[in-house]
């Protein structure tokens, strides 16, 4: 064995893939913005466990100091702690019902998360990165960030002037006080280095673009990190400064270390070093609104530490509705919650993956969602129902595959088919079916690994569609239909070879149907986890069966019982549109 192979042997089997989202605002409640960067991440984990080589480990949860949630709380007239549990829980609860499955849900109010802070900002200190200074500037408390002057602008509003940034358009109000700063400057050219260097570390590439542009022209000025105790009370307070509490960014961005157990096992010598079996690095799922924070300066905080920096940044677009980003200023937000009651889960789960084009801002409308709810009843759901009736056999189909029966079939269809003009597009199809079905996991995960979930969704259509195509012109029925007339009518007896032959005809489609759904069911879990999984239950696929080791025709031989018995209901229902 080569070292290079031992060497991802053993990666593949330790390391699991980290994934992470953004850490939520408990100012507000979610919206669908924030459910979508859940399930993104929540895919590619779930992607991930299908190969049980493979593990993996998703985080998110709540940020919860600073400003903005200050402001809330006081406007409220509560504790602070008392809002970030109760929006927090919130939050925790939009997750488990549209099944996250996430390892860890993190609190930046969790002890192990202050300690990781505060050791954080003692390494930098030590360093001499950090130092105590004057700032005067525009502050956003809705950002959480200082605006450069040039960067805002003056609007009237309700009979006022007030003071804008010009990107996000939100109130900005001039600050001057002693902070203790971070110099990004120091750190500039090595971050431009390594992004010359790993073009694919922001992703997609106009993202990446833009960041790098961004630093090879602009100074990054310096980043002021804590704010006086005065004016902002509700975060981490400095190690040894009771007059200064830590910039709620500083500290939000270091919930992806903690969940490692940073400091812990992480060797130093003049850098950290990673430990072999460490969730470390992450992949980081953002939207493209922090991509400042998560592209510049996260990576140098990491590099002023001599941390490994992370393995990749995602940034995603909005989903816009009415045409606006949602927000609850705006008051256009969908509540996830509310729609999955009349949709259910899974269908919103896979309406917002179907859709999710991270390169450009997504419309969100029900007539969509909708449409994407009948596909999945008329043709996913469908097929089953189509092969699933008492007019055939599941189980006994998959034994004929077991016993070889299907080994002549090309002739066989060519010599016994009832209708012949029909042959050469019946083989077309079933071939390319076929094929398409034993490359499907390598194709979606050709696209999964790169987020392009749009086109991991149309390779999946695309075996359903071929599979409906082919039950509707090999007519399978027709071959049922002779079979039951001539049990019923003595006259017109098949003789015992034509009814072996039709049987096998039938169970050759059947198998097919049913292969396509058995595969198709395994390789949408992570997106439908629940739907699937009741398709899987009615085809009477074994639990330990349902991964990446039986996505090929044939793998499995031993299913389908019970699957063509009357009693079952399909697990998604035709609902009455609710759109007016
Ligand atoms: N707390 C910070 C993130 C800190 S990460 C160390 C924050 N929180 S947020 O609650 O405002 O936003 C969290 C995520 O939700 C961001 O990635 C943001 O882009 C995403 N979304 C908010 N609205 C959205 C849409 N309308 N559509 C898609 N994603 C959206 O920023």
């Amino acid at each position: 064995m080569t070292l290079r192979y031992s060497l991802i042997k053993r990666f593949n089997q330790t390391k699991p893939f980290y994934v992470t989202t953004p850490i939520f605002y408990v100012n507000a409640s979610p919206h669908l913005g924030h459910l979508y960067s859940m399930l993104i991440a929540d895919t590619r984990s779930r992607w991930e466990k299908l190969n049980p080589k493979n593990s993996s480990y998703m985080l998110t949860g709540t940020d919860e100091h600073g400003l903005k949630i200050q402001t809330v709380a006081e406007k409220q007239g509560i504790d602070p702690k008392l809002l970030c549990d109760q929006v927090s829980k919130n939050f925790k609860d939009l997750s488990n019902k549209f099944n996250i499955d996430y390892d860890r849900f993190i609190r930046t109010t969790d002890q192990d998360h202050i300690k990781v802070t505060h050791y954080f900002w003692n390494i930098m200190k030590e360093k001499g990165l950090i130092e105590k200074g004057s700032h005067s500037g525009w502050y956003c408390v809705s950002d959480e960030t200082f605006y450069p002057e040039a960067n805002t602008e003056e609007i009237e509003k309700n009979g006022k002037t007030i003071r804008i940034s010009s990107e996000t358009k939100n109130e900005v109000i001039y600050q001057e006080e002693t902070n203790y700063f971070f110099k990004l400057s120091a750190f500039q050219d090595q971050l431009i280095k390594y992004l010359k260097e790993n073009p694919n570390f922001i992703k997609p590439t106009h993202r990446y673009k833009f960041i790098l542009n961004e630093l090879m022209t602009t100074k990054l000025p310096d980043l002021s990190i804590s704010r006086p105790s005065s004016r902002l009370k509700w975060s981490i307070e400095v190690p040894n400064d009771s007059t200064q509490k830590i910039y709620v960014w500083f500290d939000a961005l270091l919930n992806y270390l903690t969940a490692t157990g940073f400091p812990n096992g992480f060797e130093q010598d003049s850098k950290y070093v990673t430990p072999k079996n460490n969730l470390w690095p992450a992949t980081h799922i953002i939207g493209k609104d922090i991509i400042r924070f998560h592209c510049i300066y996260w990576p140098i905080f990491l590099l002023a530490a001599g941390i490994e920096l992370p393995k990749q940044i995602i940034v995603h677009s909005h989903w816009l509705c009415e045409g606006f980003k949602m927000s609850k200023s705006l008051g256009n937000v969908v509540d996830p919650i509310e729609m999955s009651e009349f949709y259910g889960i899974d269908s919103i789960r896979f309406f917002l993956i179907e859709n999710s084009n991270i390169d450009d801002d997504c419309k969100f409308s029900e007539n969509l969602l909708e449409r994407s709810r009948d596909s999945l009843l008329g043709k996913y759901c469908n097929l089953l129902s189509r092969i699933g009736g008492i007019n055939f056999n599941i189980e006994e189909s998959v034994q004929y595959y077991k016993n070889s029966q299907f080994n002549d079939i090309k002739t066989f269809i060519k010599n016994n088919s009832i209708k012949k003009e029909i042959v050469p597009t019946i083989l077309q199809i079933s071939n390319e079916l076929q094929e398409n079905l034993n490359n499907l996991y390598d194709n979606m995960n050709q696209k999964i690994i790169e987020f392009d979930y749009i086109r991991a969704i149309q390779l999946w259509w695309q075996v359903i569609n071929q599979a409906n195509q082919l039950f509707q012109i090999s007519e399978p029925w027709l071959y049922v239909k002779a079979l039951n007339s001539n049990t019923n009518h003595q006259s017109s007896r098949l003789d015992p070879e034509m009814i072996k032959n039709y049987k096998k005809l039938i169970n050759y489609y059947v198998y097919l149907c049913s292969e396509t759904i058995r595969i198709s069911s395994i390789l949408i879990q992570p997106i439908i986890p629940s739907l699937s999984n009741d398709i899987l239950n009615r085809l009477n696929v074994e639990p330990s069966k349902r991964n990446s080791n039986f996505v090929k025709i044939g793998k499995d031989l031993n299913y389908g019982k019970d699957a063509n018995s009357k009693i079952h209901k399909l697990p998604l229902q035709k609902l009455k549109s609710r759109i007016k």
